[in-house]
Order: structure tokens, then sequence, then C-alpha cells
């Protein structure tokens, strides 16, 4: 079949790869949930545990799975049978990263469905109002609404499929080099509007102050997970984006490169949210609704505020498109390997499926099946009063449980499975960073490992 199949695309510069890295890096992850667990643990030492898990446990994966793309060409099942010989099991890690990429893909498009949405509403006028219970009250409305939320998961999803029917360079790398500019600009827009609010020193204070006692063992472990969620790591969407890759390009600047900035922008994030948080007195530690049910609060209390709020839920959903289209190219790239699809045929079939994968998600802010009925069918595995809606338990699964697992996968793989010669080769290529491939190696063969194993232990409760 690969005989007959067209050549494999590759970006066109090493900029194109670092910038649809970055994007798929930079998504609802860094903007939203890292500012409200940053918030929820204390922010100081939090940031600074987290700052040490990307360096030592994530950067080292990311360069991992770039690297076995770019050796193999291939999508993360193919990618994990050729480099590992034929075998089955190695490649059923592969087959775990396109099923993860799917689910993910299913729920983080409701969530972006609600971003555009509520740009759409900040750009119509309608979050004009600055009484707290009635911006709440249009959030649970929206949460709960089933037209709402699937019309903007449908729409979202479009999008998503129409960038990705174009190819890599047409396609990915083109719509990537539009949105992630397009992000950072809005991002500093929005940063030189918050430091004229007078909550702009509390802010900081907050994010960066050290506040020994609020670091927990849990905050710890949140940190590492969320870890691997905002670099994408753990399901092969830097596999798969790394088997367009030159062969001579230098992975490991472009894996330091993609992390600095991802941490930058969900630095950036906070010193945008928490001012506007801190001077309209809101709550920092609001949890998972802060941006939702409390920014168009502030908002609607600011000169121009229509504008700053479509504003911000644009650039929400810029970030969470680009995001969308790389966790789509893994599932798409494993259909044109492995199957032999044209690209089309599989960006139409695989994001109309994942499309109604997501329905249920859609429908979980209710009362029925997915809602209320599945929170109560959990709360039994969870515990009472703990149960998790469809749209929450597949989360919790994807983040806690398939992630890391996949992260393992890879490490071990890379780290333990994988040819000596053939390894050391492939990181010295192209890098200006060989000597420190001694490094990378112990860091994915014992920290990584162990580092994920805790993040187990405290997802099934053992801690
Ligand atoms: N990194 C993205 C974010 O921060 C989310 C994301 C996109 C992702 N693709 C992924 C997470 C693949 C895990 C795996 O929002």
């Amino acid at each position: 079949m690969s005989a007959a199949a067209p050549a494999r695309e590759f970006w066109s510069s090493r900029l194109g790869f670092v910038l649809a890295a970055s994007g798929s890096a930079v998504g609802l992850g860094s903007i939203w949930k890292f500012p409200y667990i940053a918030g929820v643990n204390g922010g100081g030492l939090f940031v600074v545990a987290y700052l040490a898990c990307i360096a030592l446990v994530a950067v080292p994966i990311m360069v991992a799975e770039i690297l076995l793309g770019r050796e193999t060409r291939k999508a993360p099942v193919g990618a994990f049978r050729d480099a590992a010989g034929g075998s089955r099991g190695w490649s059923a890690v592969g087959w775990v990263g396109v099923a993860t990429g799917a689910i993910i893909l299913s729920y983080y498009s409701v969530v972006a469905g609600w971003t555009l949405h509520y740009a759409w509403l900040g750009a119509r006028g309608a979050l004009r109002s600055a009484d707290p219970d009635a911006v709440a009250n249009l959030f649970a409305r929206v949460h709960a609404d089933p037209g709402v939320n699937l019309f903007w998961h449908a729409v979202f999803m479009v999008v998503v499929t129409l960038c990705v029917a174009g190819g890599v360079r047409r396609g990915v790398e083109r719509w990537n080099r539009l949105l992630m500019p397009t992000l950072i600009l809005l991002m500093c827009v929005l940063l030189a509007r918050a430091t004229t609010l007078d909550g702009f020193g509390r802010a900081v204070e907050f994010v960066f102050g050290l506040h020994a006692q609020d670091l927990t063992a849990r905050g710890l472990l949140e940190a590492l997970g969320h870890a691997f969620f905002t670099l994408s790591l753990g399901m092969g969407a830097m596999i798969t984006y790394g088997s367009y890759v030159a062969r001579d390009e230098d992975v490991v600047s472009s894996s330091v490169i993609v992390s600095g900035l991802d941490t930058l922008i969900s630095l950036l994030a906070c010193l945008v949210v928490f001012p506007i948080t801190f001077s309209f007195g809101l709550a920092p530690g609001a949890g998972p609704g802060l941006m939702f049910a409390n920014l168009p609060i502030a908002f609607a209390q600011m000169p121009l505020g229509a504008l700053w709020a479509a504003a911000f839920f644009l650039l929400l959903a810029v970030a969470a498109l680009a995001s969308a289209i790389s966790t789509l190219e893994v599932v798409v790239a494993h259909a044109i390997d492995e199957i032999g699809w044209s690209r089309r045929r599989a960006t139409l079939l695989l994001a109309g499926a994942i499309a109604l994968l997501g329905v249920p998600s859609a429908l979980s802010g209710g009362a029925g099946l997915f809602g209320a009925g599945f929170t109560d069918l959990t709360a039994g595995l969870f515990g009472p009063g703990e149960g998790k809606n469809w749209f929450d338990f597949w989360d919790w699964v994807c983040a806690n449980l398939l992630l890391p697992a996949g992260g393992l996968g890879i490490a071990v793989f890379v780290a333990w499975r994988m040819g000596p010669a053939a390894r050391e080769r492939a990181f010295a290529q192209g890098s200006g960073y060989a000597r420190w491939y001694w490094l990378w190696l112990w860091l994915l063969r014992w920290l990584v490992p162990l580092a994920i194993v805790a993040i187990f232990v405290n997802a099934l409760g053992l801690v």
C-alpha cells in the first residue's frame, strides 16, 4: 500500500513546524485551565513546581515523541510498529493514543463551542450585564442548553475539518501561521489593558509570590498532569507532527522553544485573568467556571467592555482551534497511513464520527442521561457527591489515565526498547545539543517513569 501512497508532506520550514507544534500546545489548557489550577493551588510555589515538571518530565517526552515521528515518518500506530520491528504490543500504545485523540477532541470541541458562543455574545453586546447573578445564570443556561451546545460544537468541528482537510502545508501549517501570531497579538493587547487595572499588583503577587504552605503533594501531582495536557503529550500528537519534520532539523531546540512559548502564554494568561478578577472583587479560586461565569462581569464594567469580551473569547477560540487541529490530525494521519484513505475522505469521515461522539458531551450540562444521570451513575465509582457527568468523566479518564499511560509507553519505548545506536544518532542529528544526550536519556529512563507512576498512584486514590 505504501508504495502507491502519495509522498509524505513536510513542513515548509522549521518555523512552520514550531508554529504548528506551539499551536497544538497552546490551548484551553494553557489559557483557561492553568490560571484556575494555579489559583486553587495558591500560585507561587505551584508555578515553580509546574516549571520544574515542564523542564524535567515534559520536555524529554516531547523530544522522544518528535524523534519517533521523524524517524518512522508515521502516525502513532505505524510509528510504534515500525520502530519496534512489527511488535503488536507496542502498536497498542499507538492505538491508545489515536483513541485518546478522538475522545479528547469530542469534548474539547464542546468547550471550544462555548468560547465561540461567548465571542458571538460579546460581539453582539449581549454580555453587558454586570450583575454577577445574571452572568452566572447565563453560564448555567448555556451549559445546560442542548441546542446551544450542539450548534456551537458542530460549528467548531466544521471549522477544524476545513483546516485539516487542506493538508499539512496548505491546511495545518497555513492556519497555524495565521492563528499563532494573532493569538500572541491579542494576548499582548489584553495584557496591556490588564496592567492598567488596580488589581495588577495583587495579581502579580498572587501568581509569583511564594506561599510555601499552599503547595501540597496533590498540587505537585496536578502540576505534573497538567504539564502533559498542556504540551499535548502522551497520545502521539507530537509523533504525528514530528513525522512531517525534515530529517536534519533540530528537534531538541524546537521542543525547548515550543515548551517555552506555551509556558510564557500560560503565565501571561494568569496576568490577564487575575488582574481582572482582583480588580472587580471576584474570587481567584472560583474553579472551572472562572472564565465563563466571572470574566464577563469584569468586561461589562470596563469601557468598551463588549469589545474586550469578544476579543478575549475569540482568543480562546483561536487557541482551541490550533489545538483541535493537531488532535484531528493524529486520527486522520492514522487512517491515511494505515488504511490508505485519501486525506479528504479521512478528514470528513473521522471528523463526522468524532462530532457524533461529542454529542453526549454537549448534552452533559443538563439533567438527562449524560448529565445528572451519569453523575449519579459514577458516584459509585468516585464516592457520594463526587460523581462526574459524561464530559467530566472522560476528561478525567484522559488526563489522569490515558495521557500518562501513553507518555509512560513512549518514554519506556524510546529509553529502553529502541536500539541505542539509532536512538543516539536520532537525538544528535541536526542538533546543537548532542552533548546533552546522556541527561535526556537519564531523565527518560528514570525520572519520567517514576513521576508518571506517581500520577497514577494519586489518580487511583492510593495517597
Ligand atoms: N494542549 C492543548 C491545550 O493545552 C490540548 C491538547 C491538544 C491536547 N491536543 C492534545 C492534550 C493532545 C493532550 C493530547 O489545551
